[in-house]
């Protein structure tokens, strides 16, 4: 018998494309919870699993967007980590240049349409009208080492949105309004409900939602949760809508 894994791997990982136009429809909840104990199956470093996820839906979504939008208005920025354009030369500046034209171009934006251009940074401080948004955090303290496990997780955290039929675009660009995603979400100094307290400096975002389902991997069953994996409600909160689970201590 023909192995699957292999024509289901090249469907998967090939199956997930950044999207940036979505339905309003939430995502079921037993969705999101398979989606979410699915991704926590990703490696990391001794196992430290660093990352801490919040999905934000509903109102608490809309008021995210409110926020990062009146944030934009008054050029208010705030990154944990410094962005600069001149870090891509050579062929890097080339291919994020070639990259820029074709999403532009596939939106009929010309190149030196400024107005434009701000207007697709404004749709996608509204998640692209995505009904839920997942922000991923790490620790204050932490380095490159664990923006590595951060980006497994990420990417991790995408596959499985794919196998579940489930749309998402990774958005870099909400990384500098770390400030205001934290004050919206009340992830603050001062606020001792949260262990997240412990969380907030890093921040690494990356939307998600749903979109026409696209039947990936349903022919196969996935693969059994790896038992590495934190229990669910220890790393992920959900916010504007039923808690999925209790916060972890
Ligand atoms: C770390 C990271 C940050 C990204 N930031 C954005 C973003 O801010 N806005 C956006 O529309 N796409 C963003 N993308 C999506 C990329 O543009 C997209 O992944 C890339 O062009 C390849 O296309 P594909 O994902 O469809 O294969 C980001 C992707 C990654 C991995």
């Amino acid at each position: 018998m023909t192995d699957p894994m292999p024509a289901y791997a090249e469907k998967l990982i090939r199956g997930r494309r950044a999207v940036r136009a979505y339905r309003p429809d939430p995502v079921p909840e037993p969705t999101l919870r398979a989606i979410f104990a699915l991704a926590g199956a990703a490696p990391s470093s001794s196992n430290t699993q660093p990352w801490q996820v919040e999905v934000v839906s509903g109102a608490a979504r809309d008021a995210l967007s409110r926020d990062l939008l009146a944030a934009a208005d008054e050029q208010r920025l705030s990154m944990d980590f410094d962005y600069h354009h001149d870090m891509y030369t050579g062929v890097h500046r080339r291919r994020r240049s070639a990259a820029g034209a074709v999403m532009y171009g596939a939106m009929g934006i010309a190149r030196d349409d400024q107005a434009g251009r701000d207007a697709v940074n404004r749709e996608s401080l509204r998640f692209y009208g995505a009904p839920h948004v997942a922000l991923l955090f790490m620790p204050p303290n932490a380095e490159e080492r664990m923006a590595n496990d951060t980006g497994m997780y990420a990417q991790t955290l995408l596959l499985a949105m794919t196998a579940y039929g489930v749309a998402s675009c990774p958005q870099g660009l909400l990384g500098f309004y770390a400030d205001t995603i934290r004050a919206s979400l009340g992830i603050e100094e001062g606020n001792d409900v949260r262990h997240l307290l412990r969380l907030r400096r890093h921040l690494i975002p990356v939307e998600q939602d749903r979109c026409a389902a696209r039947g990936v991997g349903r022919d196969h069953p996935l693969p059994p949760l790896a038992p590495r994996a934190l229990p669910f409600r220890s790393s992920i909160t959900i916010q504007g809508r039923r808690a999925c689970g209790r916060r972890g201590p």
